[in-house]
């Protein structure tokens, strides 16, 4: 595993960090999600990502449970603004970026991770608009001075609402930016870097797309879409997949290349993909250990340059 300074927290994170929003699934085995955490732990990650609405609590509560066996230093970030508990009772609103509503959820996910205070502390995926008219600055104000939060930033909506937050002070972002969609590159990234931003790439398998274990032409098992895109816009996305193959060679899965492409781009400290089994996260975590080759990067440019030009992603 390989580590980098997470802009200016000054923190020292894996590369390679782990997406919790599997762990606690309705309907699954409660038994399997420990074991995840507890490989990760092994392999070297010491970052994990997570947020009060990732299966009602769950997450933030396997999260909190393994991590606080475990000796060495490990960081967090986790997210507020929508409803614990949004996905079952259809809570009304989903989402509160009040400061009243953050200061009400603050605690119980300090219990549930088991810490006194959340490292990296996000808006769980607010709009531009929200972040100008809501009052979460307030709650973001008392909990740094109470230090149950040390670090504050987004996950970004789009790429407006993380330019929006960096020229407001965030020291963090969480952002989209993958093999299938460099266009943070533009104008998101470089400002990043001159504000000392942190970066977490989220979503960096495009949803799984780009472990290339689905085929164009196919339609994606039902029990399978979760959360994935459909019609046109998935097939257009496994289309580009297959024009990504060459990145499989020995010693890489297509999944690594996508990884280590984000890593690639010094803007960024880490990637945080998402693993439902202990399988998936030892195949995805190597790729800290390695890069991409000048002639992959170059045949990468030449291709993402073709579908700017065809303006859809
Ligand atoms: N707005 C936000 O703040 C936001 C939104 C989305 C995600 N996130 C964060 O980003 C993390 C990652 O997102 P994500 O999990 O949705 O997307 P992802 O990392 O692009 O994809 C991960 C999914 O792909 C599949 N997969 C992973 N490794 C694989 C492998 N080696 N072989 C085959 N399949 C593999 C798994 O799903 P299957 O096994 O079901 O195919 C896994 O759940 C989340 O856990 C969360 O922490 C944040």
């Amino acid at each position: 595993m390989r580590y980098r300074t997470f802009g200016r927290t000054g923190l020292n994170v894996s590369t390679v960090s782990m997406g919790t929003n599997r762990l606690g699934e309705a309907g699954v085995d409660p038994s399997v999600w420990p074991p995840i955490v507890e490989r990760a732990l092994e392999l070297g990650v010491n970052f994990f990502d997570t947020s009060i609405s990732y299966n009602e609590g769950r997450s933030e509560a396997i999260l909190g449970q393994v991590i606080s066996r475990w000796p060495g230093p490990t960081v967090i970030a986790t997210k507020g603004g929508y409803a614990i508990d949004y996905i079952v009772s259809g809570a009304q609103p989903l989402r509160d970026f009040t400061a009243r509503a953050i200061l009400e959820d603050i605690d119980g996910q300090l219990t549930r991770l088991r810490r006194d205070s959340i490292d990296m502390y996000m808006l769980h995926s607010p709009s531009v608009n929200i972040l100008e008219t809501h009052d979460w600055a307030t709650a973001v104000d008392i909990l740094k001075r109470q230090a149950k939060i040390r670090w504050f930033g987004i996950s970004t909506s789009d790429h407006a609402s993380g330019i929006w937050s960096i020229e407001h002070g965030a020291d963090l972002l969480q952002i989209e930016y993958d093999l299938l969609n460099p266009t943070a590159e533009d104008e998101l990234l470089p400002l990043a870097a001159r504000h000392n931003v942190g970066i977490m790439a989220r979503t960096p398998l495009a949803r799984g797309l780009l472990t290339g274990k689905f085929k164009a032409g196919e339609a994606i098992p039902a029990d399978q879409h979760w959360r994935r895109p459909r019609g046109d816009r998935l097939q257009l996305r496994l289309e580009r997949v297959e024009q990504l193959r060459f990145l499989e060679r020995s010693g890489q899965t297509l999944a690594q290349a996508a990884l280590r492409f984000v890593l690639a781009n010094p803007a960024v400290h880490c990637v945080v993909p998402g693993a439902r089994t202990v399988q998936q996260l030892e195949s995805n975590a190597p790729a800290a250990d390695a890069e991409l080759e000048g002639e992959e990067l170059r045949r990468i440019e030449q291709l993402h340059a073709a579908w700017r030009a065809q303006g859809r992603w």
